[in-house]
């Protein structure tokens, strides 16, 4: 099992906003990075955020010139989960879905090397459970990383049933070279950010929906009244309406308390496929907005 200094190859696997985030911080951390994803163009889409994100901090003088080319240098885009068998630590941030997540694990377990170490960015679901799909539970846990990864300074690692305690070291070291700071989480449902976040996103909705107050005005009252960067209904649009949706069923289902249950105006944008900011629609329009389904 490879120790923290020794992950020199990292895989990331889906090339989304998280999996980019990731893959560029692991590569400024000095990592040949293998970015997998089965969809070229967000490949390609991918490979420019990055470079530009990169190419911002060099202009600022956060990172120098060679370093920022060098680390752009260091990504190699793949579309084969076999592409990966050299890597020392495999980082999956694909669709939060156990069943494809399960999928995935089982094909990583056969193709990468032995002492590979295996994690999930997943945002509630349960690493024993992704870890019993493979022979190495030991070798599999959760890091999970913030939106957008370069800026966020915090990596929630969850410790699966059967982490080991050298895999959770490792993870944690490694986590530090990439400038993060580090918690540590049992592995129930919704860890500790999201198990309190998201019971905050779900309230917001609730006071929109009972009319308590405008979403600006629900949104400004967080902002200033308790200087949170952004209001709870602008941050569910940023996360991702259907991912706080799936967090929140997992809470509920997980934890079975009523509390938990997701708002029905927050089901109700999701299904009209309001997910956010990624959509142009959510709580707030970002350009496009369909007629259907209004606060
Ligand atoms: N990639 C790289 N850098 C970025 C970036 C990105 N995607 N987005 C913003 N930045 C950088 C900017 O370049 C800027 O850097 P500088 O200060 O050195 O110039 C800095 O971040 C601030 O950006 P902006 O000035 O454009 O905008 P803001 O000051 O409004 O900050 C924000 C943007 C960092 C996103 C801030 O609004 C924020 O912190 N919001 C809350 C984000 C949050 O809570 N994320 C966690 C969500 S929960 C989650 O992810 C878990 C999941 O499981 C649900």
């Amino acid at each position: 099992m490879a120790t923290a200094s020794e992950i020199a190859a990292v895989g990331v696997i889906g090339a989304g906003q998280m999996g980019s985030g990731i893959a560029q911080l692991a590569a400024a951390g000095g990592c040949a990075v293998l970015l997998l994803d089965a969809d070229p163009t967000a490949l390609s889409r991918a490979v420019i955020s990055i470079s530009a994100s990169l190419r911002r901090l060099a202009a600022k003088g956060q990172l120098s010139q060679a370093a920022c080319e060098d680390s752009i240098k260091r990504i190699r885009c793949v579309s084969a989960v076999q592409d990966l068998r050299d890597a020392d630590l495999v980082i999956e941030a694909v669709v939060e879905n156990e069943a494809v997540k399960k999928k995935l694990f089982v094909e990583l377990d056969k193709v990468t090397k032995p002492s590979a170490i295996l994690a999930s960015n997943t945002s509630s679901i349960s690493i024993t459970r992704l870890a019993s799909a493979t022979k190495r539970p030991s070798q599999v846990i959760g890091m999970h990383f913030f939106n957008p990864p370069p800026v966020m300074k915090l990596i929630e690692i969850i410790r699966g049933a059967d982490t080991s305690d050298e895999v959770f070291a490792a993870v944690r070291s490694f986590s530090e070279r990439l400038g993060k700071s580090v918690i540590c989480s049992q592995d129930y449902p919704g860890f500790i950010v999201n198990r309190i976040l998201m019971p905050m996103i779900n309230e917001a909705f609730w006071a929109l929906y009972t009319g308590v107050a405008t979403k600006e005005d629900i949104d400004a009252g967080m902002k200033l009244g308790t200087n949170h960067p952004m209001g709870p209904l602008q941050l569910a649009d940023f996360i991702g309406l259907d991912v706080c949706l799936s967090v929140l069923r997992v809470l509920h289902s997980g934890l079975g308390d009523s509390k938990y249950s997701p708002c029905p105006l927050l089901v109700q944008y999701v299904d009209a496929g309001r997910l956010g900011k990624k959509r142009g629609v959510g709580v707030y329009s970002y350009g496009h907005r369909p007629s259907s389904v209004r606060p």
